[in-house]
């Protein structure tokens, strides 16, 4: 073997016990009892617990806004992601209006290129909705780029599809192996509670909640799930917030209709008291954090499968960005850091607090987000044959969450001064060390762009 692991509790979906794991040509060649595998290097993984590399499947990294850009660009996200125990990150190409999707992407792409520490891959945003973009959506699916995200609101920006424009890309995708992904909201909710709170003089980032309340995003889901039901189309839903959300997925799963709901880790452990905070502007995201009660039932729903993933959003700014617009809640730029806190938020928060098993754990950030965008089983599992991606953490190692003891760049946390445990010692992507105790070990631009091809079986 050119590397083994051992001696590590080793997490996997269906079970976790000690042992030892072999890797040889940067795939998994073995996993067998404690003092089985010798290697020519090897980790000694006592104590410590190893799981398939995290899959954050929703950042945004240099995401060009107005005049400025995010604080990550596609160098500093993806090393955070390496500090992070993320092996795989899927972003986002967002057309601009007037492009062609292959232009964009080939941009975007570019953007990347020799930046990134982990392997990658790109959803397809659409924002034009025209004859073009239609015809490549089949195109771009042969490619290795299954995955679409439309967006039900987010007029201003020009993104917003109406209901015909959601129908099409549903069927285009449906017959071509593809997934359409929603962020969903309902503009005109959002239109009108914007506006009566500018006419009442309420413009500060507190009631930035109050301009996109809970059922702007449970309206917007019942809308896109009986478009789901009709055009019997594959639909992933980013960023999902409410327990009524929740709800409505596991129902129209039982119902048969191929859906599957992502949520972040600021939707689980934070709520809407933030916004009550002198920094509450640091936490403006949309859709908005909910309330304790929301995510209750979205913990629940992780561990009883009816939500199937977690994944960051991660959309930073730094807080000189954010705090320049606090006074006006439709200006201030929208997103929150998390990739490099994914894992270890997710660990104290859901694993030790007892709300969802290690083996959930390694299904919701690993497995599932590799299943439902087509990097399974070669990512997501610690299969024999599959990638060496392998993220190694102390599960006791306890620390203080803080921008200190993080890579990402936009000068705070959404989880600051929170006791958090699950530190990563070892970050391994295709059976090379890349993250090992706090040192990169590897060159940015080794990271590699992964192509996807989903397998309509697995869900
Ligand atoms: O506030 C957020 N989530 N910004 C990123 C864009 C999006 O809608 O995912
Ligand atoms: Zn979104
Ligand atoms: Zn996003």
């Amino acid at each position: 073997m050119n590397l083994v692991i051992k001696n590590a509790k080793i997490a996997s979906e269906s079970g976790v016990f000690a042992g030892d794991i072999g890797i040889r040509d940067g795939k998994i060649a073995a996993i067998s009892q404690f003092g089985t595998l010798k290697g020519e290097e090897e980790i000694d993984a006592s104590g410590l617990i190893a799981m398939p590399g995290v899959i954050d499947a929703h950042t945004h990294f240099e995401l060009p806004i107005m005049d400025s850009c995010t604080a990550d660009d596609f160098e500093s996200g993806s090393k955070a992601c390496c500090a992070g125990g993320v092996t795989t990150f899927i972003d986002f190409v967002t057309q601009t209006k007037g492009h062609s999707l292959f232009d964009d992407l080939t941009e975007r792409m570019a953007m990347a290129e020799n930046k990134v520490y982990v392997d990658y891959s790109l959803h397809m945003g659409i924002t034009d909705f025209n004859q073009e973009s239609f015809q490549a959506i089949p195109e771009i699916v042969k490619i290795g780029i299954p995955s679409f995200k439309i967006f039900m609101a987010y007029s201003k920006e020009g993104w917003m599809a109406s209901e015909g424009d959601l129908v099409e890309v549903m069927e285009i995708v449906r017959d071509n192996g593809g997934v359409m992904g929603v962020h969903a909201e309902n503009q005109s909710i959002i239109d009108k509670h914007t506006y009566d709170l500018i006419s009442q003089g309420k413009t500060s980032y507190k009631y930035h909640p109050k301009s996109r309340p809970h059922y702007s995003e449970i309206e917007a889901l019942r809308r896109i799930l009986y478009l789901a039901e009709l055009t019997r189309s594959p639909l992933h839903i980013f960023h999902l917030t409410t327990g009524e959300g929740a709800r409505l997925v596991s129902e129209a799963r039982g119902k048969g209709i191929q859906v599957t709901a992502e949520t972040c880790p600021h939707y689980l452990v934070l709520d809407e008291s933030v916004y009550s905070s002198e920094k509450g502007y640091l936490y403006v995201c949309c859709p908005p954090i909910r309330f304790r009660s929301d995510s209750e039932v979205i913990w629940r729903g992780l561990e009883i499968g009816s939500v199937q993933s977690i994944a960051t959003d991660h959309c930073s700014f730094s807080v000189a960005q954010k705090k320049e617009f606090c006074d006006d809640f439709t200006q201030i730029p929208r997103g929150l850091p998390g990739c490099e806190t994914l894992l270890s938020t997710i660990y104290t928060r859901g694993v030790k607090k007892g709300r969802i098993s290690l083996e959930r754990m390694v299904s919701v950030l690993s497995a599932n987000p590799a299943r439902i965008f087509g990097l399974y089983p070669n990512k997501g599992s610690l299969n024999i044959g599959a990638d060496a991606d392998i993220a190694i953490f102390d599960p006791n190692e306890e620390f203080i969450m803080s921008p200190e003891v993080t890579h990402m760049k936009a000068g705070y946390t959404p989880f600051d001064g929170k006791r958090t445990f699950g530190s990563v010692k070892y970050t391994i992507s295709r059976g090379e060390v890349i993250y090992d105790n706090g040192v990169f070990t590897k060159e940015p631009g080794r990271g590699k762009f992964i192509q996807r091809f989903r397998n309509p079986e697995f869900f």
